[in-house]
This record gives structure tokens, C-alpha cells and sequence, in this order.
């Protein structure tokens, strides 16, 4: 106690003793427990953002490098698989706020024919992979305590969407404390600090406590495909991505998109000295982001929309010198324990994020995507009208139509009608090109195709 006490003064966080001892015993001493655990430290020392003055281009590999490289980086990637060297991460620890919906994201229903559930959508991506891989290829998904126990009962419900036995690893991230404008933690209740999952950076700590970095090390997995489990088209059989990987030992490859338009709201790819690291728009003036380099490009040309590959071997050094990514604050309208009830608090969330393992990176290279192929984002309610089911569930649909016109299909479809194609039939543009028996001629109306 004596300890703690010392430590919280040390920390300007003294306050959260005050009434302590009106606590019952079992709130008390776990209360404590937390208040020993929190690198309070840490907390007080927010990642300090970069100038935007030493900001140069990263090396990308953009659509016409990756075309003429197509097929070296396809064998490259191919011959990982064939290995079994090749895991899939998927973060889902998210609380979803935007989203507003009761429950983990991964839960929502997303497909706009089958009803299916993003997680069921992601687990048949994997399915598929192993499939034609001839390996059960692991999923790692990252739950947080806001979601691990629905998350865990949901697969269990579902027989794992009929991966393998072993196949679905959950680990579980850690959580940091909310504090307020001054810095101070707040309460969710008496007894129990606010406090929120640390990031989808969190991901990398967990990764190494929870021993499943040493599992995959072990497994012979070289590679680890990263992605969102809101992006509902995030390809995970991505030879080109692993390829690359491979070829070039990358420490970390982050797929980015051309920005649609200067101001688009993203996390930038950019070279800063001898690293590259990502900049959020956050974090720039609109001159900023709008500014260009003595060839004309935009310097923050490249958005990151959070999918990456990471050596393991990469991951293991991190941990061997106990690597933390940093925590950021993001202002926030809170809910805390103040003056004896809930009230709304204006302060800070406190987040680590993933992409701070790339300046860590000696070898980090860019890939550009192919955005209307990889990216449908839930992020928001409907009302919202952008990065939302609706617009997930289109995106999608346009993608499949697509399939269905490169082998001669017509598409006449309205607005309100779609094309959902399961990942068990085809994941991919190129199984879909293998499969496709030429069943229909024409497509004009809600068009579902089963495996
Ligand atoms: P977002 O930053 O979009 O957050 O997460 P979110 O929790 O899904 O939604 P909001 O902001 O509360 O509305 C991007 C990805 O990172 C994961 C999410 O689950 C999502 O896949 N994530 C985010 C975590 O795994 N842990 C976190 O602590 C935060």
C-alpha cells in the first residue's frame, strides 16, 4: 500500500485513494492489484508527434511495379504458403463506438444476402486459404476484455465457422486508463478505474505475453498477414503481399492506397530519416497534407488502410528488447464516477497503435492496393452514409459483379439490390475465374452464390 501510495504521488494520481477505505475487502485489494499493474509512467509521457519538415517518400511499390513483378512475387508468396509459413492476425478487440452496435463488431451481420457475420466472413477467408493451401493456416484473433467473452461463445456456437480444431487462436489485449484533461484517471465506479483497450498496438504486447509469437516461431510461420476484422474485403490469400515479404526480407510490408484526395482522412506511409513511419492527418495542417515534393507528388501520397505483413523474426527482436509501442491521447467525451454518479467527463483515450512498430523497421516497404478490390470499411452507424454497413455491403457487391463481367456475365442490378458470393465458392478474383461453371448468363436480380 505504502508502495502504491508513493508511486501514485510520484504520478500526480494520488487522488485515486481518496475513500479507499470505505471499499469492501474484495473491491479493495483488486483495486490495488490494478493500481500496481498501470505503468503510470508511461501515461504521463504521450507519443510526441514528428515534424512534418523531415518527411520524404517511402519506398512503394506501386500498380505498375507490381504488375511487371506479378509473377515473381506470386511464386515467392505461393511457395510461404505451400510451407506453412504463413499466419493470419486479425484485431478485434475494438469497442465498435461508432458503429453503435451491442455487442464485438465481428458479430455485426454484414452480408447482404447471406446475413452471415463479419467474423464468419473473415473465418471462410481463411477457410478458403487453407483450403487451397493444403494447410490449416492459423487465424489469430485479438480480443480485448470488452470482447473476448462473446467473441470466444460466438466461435464456440459456431464450430469455428468449420476451421480446424486449433486452427482459431484468441489472445487477449491489455487495457490502459482514462484520464482527463489534466491527466488525472478517472473512475468507472468506485474502486474501478475507466478505462479502455490499449490499441490495436496493443496487439504486439499481447501477442508476446499471451506465448503466441513463440507458438508461430515454432510452427516454422515466417509471415503474419495483419488485418481489421472491419475491412470486410482485407484479402488474407495475398500471395503478392507474402511474396514481397519474402523476396525482399521485409521487416513489415503496409499495403496503401493512393489518396482519393489530398484531404482524405487517413494515416500516411511516408520516410522520415532512414525509417518510414505513419503520419495521421491528425497530427497535420491542411497545408500539410496538401503539400508536394519537387517532382509535384503529394508527400503524403500513400494512405495506410491498416493491413500489413510482419516477419516474425522482426517481432521476436522487437520483444527481445522489450519494445512497447507508445500510447497516444485522443480527446473524448468520457463516462466516469464523478462526485458519486456517471457523468459525462471531457478528457483523454488512451491507445497504442500497431503502425508504431514500423519505425522500428529497418526494412519496410509500401505496396499499393488495389482499393476497390481490399477495402470496405465499418466504421459507422448507416445514418452515417460513409464506412458503414451499407456502404460495405455495396462495395462488395460492386467487387463481385466485377468477377461475374470479367467472365462475361451482364450485371443489371438497382440500388437496393446486391451480389454476395461466399468466400467458400470463391475469396479471391483469380478462384473465382477457376470456378466459375457459367452457370447464368445474366444477373438482374439479389444474387447469392454458395459454396
Ligand atoms: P478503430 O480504431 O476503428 O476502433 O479500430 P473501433 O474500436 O473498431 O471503433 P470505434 O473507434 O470505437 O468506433 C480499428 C481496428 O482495430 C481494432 C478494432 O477491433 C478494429 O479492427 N482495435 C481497435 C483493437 O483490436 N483494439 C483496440 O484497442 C482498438
Amino acid at each position: 500500500m505504502h508502495d502504491i501510495q508513493q508511486r501514485l504521488e510520484r504520478h500526480g494520481q494520488a487522488h485515486l485513494l481518496e475513500g479507499i477505505d470505505q471499499l469492501d475487502d474484495a473491491t479493495q485489494e483488486a483495486f490495488l492489484a490494478r493500481l500496481a499493474a498501470v505503468d503510470w509512467a508511461e501515461l504521463a509521457h504521450p507519443a510526441v508527434p514528428v515534424p512534418a519538415t523531415e518527411v520524404g517518400a517511402s519506398r512503394v511499390i506501386d500498380a505498375a511495379e507490381r504488375t511487371r513483378r506479378g509473377e515473381e512475387l506470386v511464386r515467392a508468396g505461393e511457395q510461404a504458403y505451400a510451407q506453412g509459413a504463413v499466419a493470419v492476425l486479425i484485431v478485434a478487440g475494438g469497442q465498435g463506438t461508432r458503429l453503435g452496435y451491442n455487442g464485438p463488431k465481428g458479430c455485426f451481420s454484414i452480408g447482404a444476402l447471406s446475413g452471415k457475420s463479419i467474423y464468419q466472413l473473415q473465418a471462410e477467408k481463411v477457410r478458403a486459404l487453407s483450403r487451397r493451401t493444403g494447410h490449416a493456416v492459423p487465424l489469430l484473433v485479438m480480443t480485448s476484455p470488452m470482447t473476448d467473452a462473446a467473441t470466444r461463445a460466438f466461435f464456440a456456437e459456431q464450430d469455428d465457422f468449420g476451421l480446424a480444431d486449433g486452427q482459431v487462436r484468441f489472445f487477449c489485449q491489455g487495457t490502459v486508463p482514462s484520464i482527463d484533461s489534466e491527466g488525472h484517471a478517472l473512475l468507472a465506479a468506485p474502486g474501478r478505474l475507466l478505462e479502455n483497450p490499449d490499441g490495436h498496438g496493443g496487439c504486439f504486447t499481447a501477442l508476446v505475453d499471451s506465448g503466441r509469437l513463440d507458438e508461430l516461431a515454432q510452427a516454422g510461420i515466417r509471415r503474419i498477414v495483419y488485418i481489421q476484422v472491419d475491412n470486410i474485403l482485407a484479402p488474407v490469400d495475398d500471395p503478392e503481399l507474402v511474396g514481397l515479404s519474402e523476396r525482399e526480407s521485409a521487416d513489415v510490408v503496409t499495403k496503401v492506397l493512393a489518396k482519393a484526395h489530398p484531404d482524405e482522412k487517413v494515416g500516411h506511409l511516408v520516410r522520415v530519416g532512414d525509417r518510414d513511419r505513419i503520419i495521421e492527418y491528425t497530427e497535420l495542417s491542411q497545408d500539410e497534407t496538401r503539400l508536394r515534393n519537387a517532382d509535384g507528388e503529394l508527400v503524403y501520397r500513400w494512405g495506410s488502410p491498416a493491413m500489413h505483413c510482419w516477419g516474425v523474426d522482426f517481432l521476436h527482436g522487437l520483444a527481445q528488447r522489450d519494445f512497447k509501442p507508445p500510447l497516444h491521447r485522443s480527446a473524448k467525451p468520457l463516462q466516469a464516477w464523478v462526485d458519486g454518479a456517471v457523468q459525462q467527463v471531457q478528457g483523454w483515450k488512451c491507445e497504442r497503435f500497431i503502425f508504431d512498430l514500423i519505425p522500428e523497421a529497418p526494412v519496410s516497404i509500401g505496396l499499393e492496393l488495389d482499393r476497390a478490390a481490399e477495402f470496405a470499411p465499418v466504421k459507422n452507424a448507416d445514418e452515417k452514409g460513409v464506412d458503414c454497413p451499407a456502404t460495405a455491403r455495396r462495395l462488395a457487391s460492386d467487387l463481385y459483379a466485377g468477377w461475374l463481367r470479367a467472365e462475361g456475365v451482364e450485371v443489371a442490378l438497382d440500388e437496393r439490390q446486391h451480389i454476395e458470393i461466399s468466400p467458400l465458392y470463391a475469396a479471391t478474383a483469380r478462384d473465382f475465374a477457376r470456378v466459375w461453371d457459367g452457370r447464368c448468363q445474366r444477373v438482374e436480380a439479389d444474387y447469392l452464390l454458395e459454396a
